[in-house]
């Protein structure tokens, strides 16, 4: 975030973030954060997909820490991915060095940075900034997209903002659906209502809708 704002001479605001989509973790947590979700989604197996079983039965779940050979493989199914990650973590570093790792300690960037996102968490989002289940979170509008055995968490704005300050926390935490939604008609303003004769009725519209909802999921 760094390098970006000063590649494209931003201020720091532009480049503050929270971090979104966060996979919920188990409470008590077997092998690490890579293991817990590896864990709950066999547990959910295990106990026939979804239901309630899934968290008492992932308590007695054998080991699922990935050993070497198992990163391995995973490295090779993916390979294009680890390609890309592996180039681009080499540049990455590149870049850091030519920005200078002291400035970026010296300077305080990074500690600026996290500051910043302190700030704006405590003036935002309810809890302190904790990520929430999305059930929990009161306006439909900002809950994560959810999909799979993992819950995706989503944040809680704190109530009674000023519209300014709303309007730049939503910007923070808007989930990517709804995010492209609004991209969506930013860059598309829907054109001035068409001659009435052109007008699905309103009860006509529901089907061609379902159909491509159906088709494409
Ligand atoms: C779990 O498995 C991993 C990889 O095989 C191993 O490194 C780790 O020590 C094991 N942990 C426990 C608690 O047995
Ligand atoms: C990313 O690059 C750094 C610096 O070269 C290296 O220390 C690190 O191991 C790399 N990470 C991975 C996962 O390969
Ligand atoms: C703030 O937003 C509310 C609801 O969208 C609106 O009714 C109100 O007029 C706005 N106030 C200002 C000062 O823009």
């Amino acid at each position: 975030m760094i390098l970006l704002r000063h590649a494209l001479c931003w201020p720091l605001d532009a480049v503050v973030s929270f971090s979104l989509n966060a996979r919920q973790q188990k409470p008590s947590s077997i092998g690490g954060l890579s293991g817990s979700w590896v864990g709950k989604a066999a547990a959910a197996a295990a106990a026939g997909v979804g239901g309630r079983g899934g968290r008492s039965q992932a308590k007695m779940l054998p080991n699922l820490s990935l050993t070497e050979e198992q990163r391995d493989k995973l490295r090779q199914w993916n390979s294009l991915d680890w390609y890309i990650y592996k180039a681009f973590n080499q540049t990455f570093w590149e870049e850091i060095d030519k920005f200078g790792r002291a400035q970026m300690e010296q300077e305080e960037e990074v500690a600026l940075l996290r500051m910043r996102r302190e700030d704006l968490a405590r003036v935002c989002l309810r809890d302190g900034g904790k990520p929430v289940e999305a059930h929990r979170i009161r306006d439909k509008n900002i809950r994560p997209f959810q999909s799979g055995l993992v819950k995706i968490l989503g944040y809680e704005l704190q109530p009674r903002l000023d519209n300014a300050t709303k309007t730049a926390c939503l910007r923070m935490i808007r989930p990517e659906i709804q995010y492209k939604d609004v991209l969506d008609v930013k860059q598309f303003p829907r054109a001035p209502a068409p001659a009435p004769a052109a007008q699905p009725q309103p009860g006509q519209q529901n089907q061609p809708v379902m159909v491509a909802a159906g088709g494409s999921f």
